[in-house]
């Protein structure tokens, strides 16, 4: 019965790839996936998917900034991403006059569409693998960093070589743990210009209580647009630029869409790690997570409270507190995943097969045998200092003063080196000096100094003692580990903890003035544990890394050559995927089932008042109370808001087209179910859930409550 029941074990997460597991490289779709992909219920084919004979759905997906993905649904060039992804860029044209976050921002012409300094799109023209190009003149001999300078050499000429004579850029990236190498060549743009995006209590809704969380109500969307120059290709920023006509546009579908049918998205997920060792999973999972778990939520507990005392708190600290809480709730739930689905024990598992395989071939166990032993002594050995680098990062870093104090460290260097000139010195200072209100116009020191005397507390006592910044022993002696004490004392006396000060520090600055820097108390602290960093944590952590890498490649290219007959998708990269699945619900707990579909009518169940995170716009309750939905309205006669499907999804997937089968935009992705979170390490058919937006609420919100019909009119869009 055990034997059985270890083989069925195996066989789950060996044998074939299950239905929405994986993030399939565009370019191979039709090798590995079509089939599969049409027995699901696709209608379109993997070369409508991706081409570079003709135009195709990957023309009209983009990376949106640095770390999202949109898409094209007009012929001039309209884009569609999350509200989240745009954020940032709503915030900065947002004022007390024009509160675009709060009301919401609809350009009502071309003209009234908002430049974004600084952001740009990126498109995918062509990918190639060049593993022998780029592994040529490696030999297993080599150390890891010749091996590094080798595949850096030859990439640069694959690179020199793909975009000579043209405005394109390309890079050279590994796959599969370093054993396959692909080319990428791109097409950024730069002027990207806000054209809608809707109040906050739209598309925030829920805020960091539903963040992660199904069921969802956020219509977390914004609306860009790519201008170009007058000849169509990329040009900075200039009024004589024009909206960009692109190869490719996303239909898009209301027809609405049912549990079990099939969906793809297609967009650039950042990062995940799905065939590390247990030992790894483990240090990630149960050594990382609950430290930074720690940390984060002392600091959560001290900003929420200040948010909740003063108005002006929350204004400054809204932002950073929703970045902290959005990894502090996905570690969470990582961590709980990886403990209900038994992930390490599951590894394990495969490691015993695995090192059966390689003991049942006398090459292959003098080649290999050493490997996981190898790979666990590494992580035992390197558990400490992640240990450590976690306390520092996550508990001295996440102080503002440690973090300002050590900006001012390179204009300490530049004094002391005779080589630079006073010059040079105080256009550093004037720097300092132009960047500090806006520092603190978002600061608040009563509130850093308690996080100080919380996370130095926990630092200070739970790390291992000879892991800690020399700053502790001074600490230690002069202030007999009273915390508070210390604090008190480094707040009052900093110039870093206030405007006046560093006003008056940098006004007028003068070479010899680095001493009173260096005096600092907080820039003591700040430059103890920066060099603690530096100088003893991070070399650690690079050879930790560069020996794990290697390791990583082999263990990769071991399980691939075990497994002959299943398909492998590389671990993302930030390099355009595709995952596809099925529109499904799922139930994360005993006796508790959850629909695939969300509604208006949930949006008005949650409705506070009191709560900032659910509030609704008069007018949004008015077209609900009319059932004023229009051509977006379900079959069912409700607006459906969210969905959720078993697409294999991560961060940077955030905007991504979700299509249906015949490659139609049916709703925008934005964010995973919380259960599923550990996706990142091991996928759970059961559990793994990608949140999207439904296209029609999108639509209803741009031309029923905005009354943007303008953007509708431009966009492709096919009935019920
Ligand atoms: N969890 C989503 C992602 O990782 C959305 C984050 C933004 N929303 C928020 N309430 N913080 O990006
Ligand atoms: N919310 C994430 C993003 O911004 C998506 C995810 O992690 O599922 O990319």
């Amino acid at each position: 019965m055990r034997r059985i029941m270890l083989l069925a074990i195996f066989l789950l997460i060996n044998g074939l790839i299950i239905a929405g597991e994986g993030m399939w490289l565009p370019l191979l779709l039709s090798q590995l996936n079509e089939k599969e992909m049409h027995d699901m219920g696709m209608r379109i084919s993997a070369d409508d998917i991706y081409s570079v004979n003709h135009s195709s759905l990957k023309d009209a997906v983009v990376l949106f900034g640095g770390g999202c993905t949109a898409e094209i649904v007009s012929e001039q060039g309209l884009l569609l991403t999350n509200h989240h992804c745009g954020y940032s860029n709503i915030q900065r044209h947002s004022s007390l006059q024009n509160d675009y976050l709060g009301e919401g921002f609809w350009a009502q012409s071309f003209s009234e569409e908002l430049p974004n300094p600084g952001l740009s799109v990126t498109f995918l023209i062509s990918m190639q693998d060049v593993t022998n190009q780029a592994l040529t003149g490696i030999t297993a001999q080599l150390t890891e960093s010749q091996r590094e300078s080798i595949i850096k050499k030859n990439s640069e000429t694959l690179i020199s070589a793909a975009i000579n004579g043209t405005h394109y850029k390309a890079s050279v990236k590994p796959f599969y743990g370093g054993n396959q190498y692909y080319l990428f060549v791109t097409e950024t743009f730069t002027d990207i210009r806000l054209v809608g995006a809707p109040p906050s209590d739209i598309g925030k809704f829920g805020g960091d209580t539903d963040n992660w969380m199904w069921p969802r109500h956020t219509g977390d969307f914004s609306v860009f647009r790519i201008y170009a120059g007058k000849d169509n290709q990329p040009a900075d920023y200039s009024t004589e630029n024009v909206p960009f006509h692109p190869k490719m546009k996303f239909t898009i579908s209301l027809k609405g869409v049912q549990e079990g049918d099939f969906t793809f998205v297609y967009g650039f997920p950042g990062t995940t790690q799905e065939y590390l060792p247990s030992v790894s999973v483990n240090l990630n999972a149960n050594i990382h997570n609950p430290i930074a778990i720690e940390l984060r939520q002392k600091r959560l507990d001290i900003i929420n409270k200040g948010m909740n005392e003063d108005k002006l708190t929350r204004l400054q600290y809204s932002a950073k507190a929703a970045t902290i809480a959005n990894y502090w709730k996905k570690m969470i739930g990582e961590t709980r995943g990886i403990r209900t689905l038994d992930g390490i024990e599951k590894k394990k598992l495969f490691e015993q097969q695995f090192t059966k395989w390689i003991n049942s071939d006398p090459v292959r166990k003098t080649l290999y045998g050493s490997l996981l032993p190898v790979y666990a002594n590494a992580c035992r050995l390197f558990q400490p200092y992640y240990e450590a680098y976690t306390y520092l990062t996550e508990g001295a870093l996440g102080i503002e003063l440690i973090r300002y104090s050590y900006g001012f460290n390179a204009l300490v260097m530049q004094c002391r080196d005779k080589a630079v000139t006073d010059e040079e010195i105080s256009k550093t200072a004037q720097k300092l000096l132009s960047g500090a209100e806006g520092y603190f116009k978002n600061y608040n020191s009563t509130i850093d100094a308690r996080n100080f005397v919380s996370l130095m507390s926990i630092y200070g006592s739970k790390c291992r003692q000879d892991l800690l910044p020399d700053i502790f022993t001074t600490f230690r002696s002069e202030y007999n580990n009273d915390y508070k004490l210390w604090a008190s004392d480094v707040y009052e006396k900093s110039f870093f903890s206030q405007l006046d000060r560093v006003i008056r520090l940098m006004k007028n600055f003068k070479r010899k003035d680095y001493r009173k820097i260096e005096k600092d108390p907080a820039f003591k602290v700040a430059t103890s544990v920066y060099s603690y960093l530096q100088n003893q944590l991070s070399p650690r952590l690079t050879e930790f890394y560069s020996r794990t890498d290697s390791l990583q490649r082999i263990y990769m290219a071991s399980q691939m050559e075990m497994q002959p007959f299943k398909r492998f998708y590389p671990d993302a990269n930030l390099t355009l995927r595709v995952s596809y699945g099925n529109i499904k619900g799922y139930s994360p707990a005993d006796a508790i089932d959850y629909k695939w579909y969300t509604t208006l009518s949930g949006i008005m169940e949650k409705e506070n008042p009191d709560i900032y995170d659910y509030s609704v716009k008069p007018k949004l309750k008015e077209l609900y109370q009319k059932k004023d939905y229009g051509k977006y309205a379900d079959a069912d006669g409700e607006m459906h808001v969210a969905f959720i499907a078993s697409n294999h999804t991560t961060g940077g997937n955030s905007g991504s087209p979700v299509l249906d089968a015949d490659g139609h935009l049916i709703g925008i992705n934005f964010d995973r179910c919380w259960e599923g979170t550990m996706s990142d390490l091991l996928y759970d058919k059961d559990q793994c859930r990608n949140i999207s937006l439904d296209i029609r609420y999108c639509l209803f919100i741009i031309d029923k409550f905005a009354g943007a019909s303008r953007l509708i009119d431009e966009m492709s869009i096919v009935g019920k």
